[in-house]
């Protein structure tokens, strides 16, 4: 099979590490024979500064033929980062309703957690965010500027099939791992959405008696992230939720240099979107220094997504070869490597 792969390197060290995974994914392809066609959009913040728009006003239709998108990341000094988000990222997951943002998170070999003395098994786990309603809403606005009763409302959607969807797909890949969810929650402060959701997860969770499941409020379980992490694998929350405790998970396991994140269309009616947690950083950004593990972690998620699933283990092992060998790490990991040294390592390993 040939697979046709939009690729958006983005800004920043999005268009570093993009070559790496390309780099991973040509020779996974190579080994196990199916062809990866890939075709490049300059869609970033770099393009909005000079034309004003971050993607052509067709961009959606382009992208629908495409059997997936590699994403690497957009941001870029001086363009507000609302603009990357709501130009770009979220047009893209709404469209192609890509309502599942699935991020995994384990501490790799060879590398080392902020949490003394906890062992990669307890430090596995992964964050369903819901990606595609709830608090990221353009509803609301501001009024009375300038006067001394200003106020801003900023409202959120939560639907009953958004909210289903979303926490059944939780307890699908429950079943897959541990058996256990966690629903993030904040329903004695949020009045009306929350209730809503919990009464939803709830309802949800009677139909899976095999799971075991619990609400948490956010706060608290952010805390439990950091003190008690292996309490923890599959982790449901809202939009807004879901983007904090996925950044706080990177942190407390391998750092944002090594998380992946699948934007899935599970129904495969449109083409998923698969990218790195972090963004652009614009502080390392074109030194060549950029761990481009997270993002070939990505490209992994995405073989997974399309079927290539020896592919995906394959870059899984050389990816934890080349780590555990430590022969080519990058400065955020300790080592003197360069991000295109690391990225030639894992594709050798292949
Ligand atoms: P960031 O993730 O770009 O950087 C945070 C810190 O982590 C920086 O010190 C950076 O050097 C480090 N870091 C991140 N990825 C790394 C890697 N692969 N290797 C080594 N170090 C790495 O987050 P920040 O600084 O808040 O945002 C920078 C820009 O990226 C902003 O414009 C933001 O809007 C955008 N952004 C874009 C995302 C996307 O495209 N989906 C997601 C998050 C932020
Ligand atoms: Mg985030």
């Amino acid at each position: 099979t040939d697979y046709r792969i939009a690729s958006i390197p983005g800004d920043g060290i999005g268009v570093d590490v993009q070559i790496e995974a390309q780099k991973v994914l040509d020779a996974a392809a190579k080994r196990f024979g199916f062809g990866l066609e890939w075709t490049e959009f300059d869609w970033s913040c770099e393009r909005y500064a000079k034309t004003g728009t971050m993607m052509p006003e067709d961009g959606i239709e382009q992208l629908s033929g495409f059997d997936s998108i590699l994403l690497g990341a957009v941001g870029f000094p001086g363009v507000p980062d609302h603009v990357s988000l709501w130009g770009l990222l979220i047009p893209v997951r709404r469209a192609f309703q890509q309502y599942v943002n699935l991020r995994p998170v384990r501490l790799l070999p060879g590398t080392t957690s902020v949490l003394a003395g906890r062992s990669a098994d307890e430090l596995e786990m992964v964050i369903v965010r819901e990606n595609s309603e709830g608090e990221y809403s353009t509803l609301g606005g501001r009024h009375n500027s300038g006067q001394p009763g200003e106020f801003a409302l900023q409202e959120a959607v939560f639907t009953r099939v958004g909210v289903e969807r979303i926490i059944r797909y939780a307890f699908e890949v429950a079943r897959t791992r541990s058996g256990r969810v966690t629903s993030a929650t904040k329903s004695n402060g949020i009045i009306h959405t929350m209730p809503f959701w919990d009464e939803i997860f709830g309802e949800v969770a009677a139909e899976y008696p095999d799971v075991k499941s619990e609400l948490t409020h956010i706060d608290a379980l952010a805390a439990r992230m950091v003190q008690q992490p292996d309490r923890l694998d599959v982790v449901v929350g809202s939009n807004l939720f879901g983007d904090i405790l996925s950044d706080l998970a990177a942190a407390v396991t391998g750092g944002l240099g090594m998380a992946p994140s699948g934007n899935l269309n599970p129904e495969r009616a449109y083409p998923s979107m698969f990218e790195a947690v972090h963004g652009s950083a614009p502080d390392i950004a074109g030194q060549g220094i950029a761990n481009p593990v997270a993002q070939v972690l990505a490209a992994t998620m995405m073989l997974e997504h399309l079927g290539e699933t020896d592919a995906a283990a394959a870059v899984n092992a050389a990816v934890e070869k080349v780590l555990s060998e430590g022969v080519a790490l990058t400065p955020d990991l300790g080592g003197k490597a360069t991000t295109a040294q690391l990225g030639t390592a894992i594709a050798e390993a292949i």
